[in-house]
């Protein structure tokens, strides 16, 4: 009895095949996206403020909220300013003032730029570094 010789694979099983890489790819794609923005955003203990951090929060709910959230831990927009990496060796309060003047180009992450924020004032962008320095002490970052 001849047996008829079957081909290797059928073309629809490698359709299948090469559709089931892409879904594959594109699932680890997203991962990687999610786990780029979704890593950055930390949970903060917001502690009993002084008077003039608390002058400063409302600054900087106003202000800067939008993209570093309202505790400081970041959006999907900004970094958390309550990070090892913002703390006082490493940012010192300068860094502060001239990111509200000038902006910050993006280097630390993949947020994109930070725009110069020339309506805060000298005065109120010391009170939010006030503000964020007591946050970040309460969570071990000093
Ligand atoms: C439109 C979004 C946005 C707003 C509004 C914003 N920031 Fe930022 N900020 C960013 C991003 C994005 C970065 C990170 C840039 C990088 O390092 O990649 C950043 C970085 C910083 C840094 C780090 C600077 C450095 O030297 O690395 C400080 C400090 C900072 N922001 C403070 C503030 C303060 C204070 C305000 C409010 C007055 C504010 N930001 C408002 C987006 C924003």
């Amino acid at each position: 009895m001849a047996r008829k010789k079957k081909p290797a694979v059928s073309p629809t099983l490698q359709w299948i095949a090469l559709g089931a890489i892409v879904v594959g790819i594109a699932a680890v794609w997203v991962w990687f996206a999610q786990l780029r923005s979704g890593a950055s955003s930390v949970s903060v203990t917001m502690p009993e403020l002084s008077r003039s951090a608390k002058t400063g929060q409302g600054h900087f709910e106003a202000n800067c909220a939008l993209c570093h959230g309202a505790s400081g831990g970041g959006t999907d927009q900004g970094p958390p300013l309550v990070h090892k990496i913002y703390e006082l060796g490493h940012h010192s309060d300068g860094a502060f003032f001239l990111a509200v003047r000038r902006g910050v180009r993006q280097h630390h992450w993949t947020f994109g730029d930070m725009p110069a924020q020339p309506q805060v004032t000298r005065g109120q962008a010391a009170l939010i570094v006030e503000f964020v320095r007591e946050v970040q002490a309460a969570n071990g970052i000093y």
